[in-house]
């Protein structure tokens, strides 16, 4: 049995204009246009140009995967419309350890106005807020400057390269690490 993770945020984390909520059952429309894009299908478990089924059950996925000991995964809402723009996670299996890694997409309609930079700062921040965790990690390929640009902002800095990185589809891929460590005085617990 996989350790308990720590609790659901009692308050949604949050940053700029966005905010960080469990994926529920109205973000199938939300899925179904980021699986619109071939590179998030193929660094995730959603298929490509997924139907309303496939995204319900991607849906059901991302909502088994605190129980499971897995992480926190995220719809990243815009907080003035209420507008699911994308999805984050923050994988916590390592957590005995001390470090976790983090992902995010946006929905292609919604790209090019800051929402992953913010989402990934509340999620940042939010993951601080766990007792014993030290250092986020994010895995980005060598040509994806929009999420180099956005790790950059979220705070990242580079921090060396992993060769074979499987992704979620089974690929492998050359990454380049980017890693935020845990504030000095922010609370150890
Ligand atoms: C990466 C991703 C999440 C960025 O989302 P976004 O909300 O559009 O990001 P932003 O609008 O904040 O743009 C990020 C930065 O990249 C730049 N950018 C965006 N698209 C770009 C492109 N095609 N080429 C170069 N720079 C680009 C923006 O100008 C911005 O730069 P700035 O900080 O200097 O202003 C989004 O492109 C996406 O979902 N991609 C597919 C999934 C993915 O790659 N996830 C990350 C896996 S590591």
């Amino acid at each position: 049995m996989p350790e308990p993770l720590p609790p659901w945020p009692a308050t949604a984390p949050a940053c700029g204009r966005v905010l960080l909520r469990p994926v529920t059952g109205a973000d199938t429309g939300m899925a179904i246009s980021l699986s619109t894009d071939p590179y998030v299908s193929a660094t995730g478990t959603l298929p490509v140009a997924a139907g309303e089924e496939e995204a319900l059950a991607w849906v059901e996925r991302q909502q088994g995967r605190h129980r499971e000991g897995k992480g926190f995964s995220f719809t990243i809402e815009e907080q003035a419309s209420g507008l699911a723009v994308g999805h984050c996670g923050l994988w916590l299996q390592h957590l005995s350890d001390g470090y976790a890694s983090a992902g995010y997409a946006v929905a292609p309609e919604c790209r090019g106005r800051g929402f992953a930079a913010d989402a990934l700062a509340a999620l940042t921040a939010f993951g601080w807020s766990l007792p014993g965790l030290e250092r986020i990690e994010l895995f980005i390929e060598p040509w994806n400057t929009a999420s180099i640009r956005t790790a950059v902002r979220a705070g990242y800095a580079p921090a060396g390269a992993r060769r074979n990185y499987p992704l979620a589809g089974g690929e492998r891929r050359d990454m380049r690490v980017y890693a935020a460590l845990r504030p000095a005085g922010s609370s150890r617990r």
